[in-house]
């Protein structure tokens, strides 16, 4: 409670930290997804995980905008949540024998980062509406809404459609 009070004298503050916070998330994850792409075996995950590292770039532009407008340096502090996503994310991929479970695996992972994302766009979204910066808060409103889409669209990928069938089900073949 006392660190808190030192750290964040107002919500002003929080918000700020948290989208600094982010900041170094998105560039952490930027910086590993062409690894994650590079080890998917599914054409349709290594296309959606090209998709992710577009929208990541694209998030970390757009919150090195929001923390100069509020006037924060976008650098300096270590999201240690999505370091650790990050490190498990590649210990899970690093000894899968099996394509399917590999790219299962995948997702497992970006779908722990991208509901880590939403959680963070969506709380700062509100802290950023109640604070009256309409601008930013319809960018990070726009930027949840991206994560959103990208969870529906690994989904998608993980269970199939209607007419085919999707990797967890290769991957549950594959065991049988
Ligand atoms: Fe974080």
């Amino acid at each position: 409670m006392l660190r808190c009070m030192k750290k964040y004298f107002s919500l002003e503050d929080l918000l700020r930290e948290q989208l600094r916070d982010l900041f170094n998330a998105e560039e952490n994850y930027n910086r590993h997804l062409a690894s994650f792409i590079t080890t998917a075996t599914s054409i349709k995950l290594r296309e959606q995980l090209k998709t992710v590292e577009g929208v990541t770039r694209q998030n970390i532009k757009l919150l090195a905008e929001m923390c100069n407008e509020l006037g924060v340096p976008p650098q300096g502090v270590t999201c240690e949540a999505m370091d650790g996503l990050i490190r498990e994310a590649k210990d899970t991929t690093s000894d899968w024998g099996d394509t399917a479970t590999i790219d299962a695996a995948l997702i497992a992972n970006a779908q722990r980062i991208v509901h880590y994302e939403i959680a963070g766009f969506g709380t700062a979204k509100e802290f950023a509406r109640v604070l009256s910066h309409k601008t930013i808060s319809k960018t990070l409103n726009e930027m949840l809404q991206r994560a959103v889409t990208t969870d529906q669209e690994l989904t998608r990928i993980a269970t199939g459609g209607w007419f085919n069938s999707g990797i967890n089900n290769e991957a549950a073949d594959v065991a049988a």
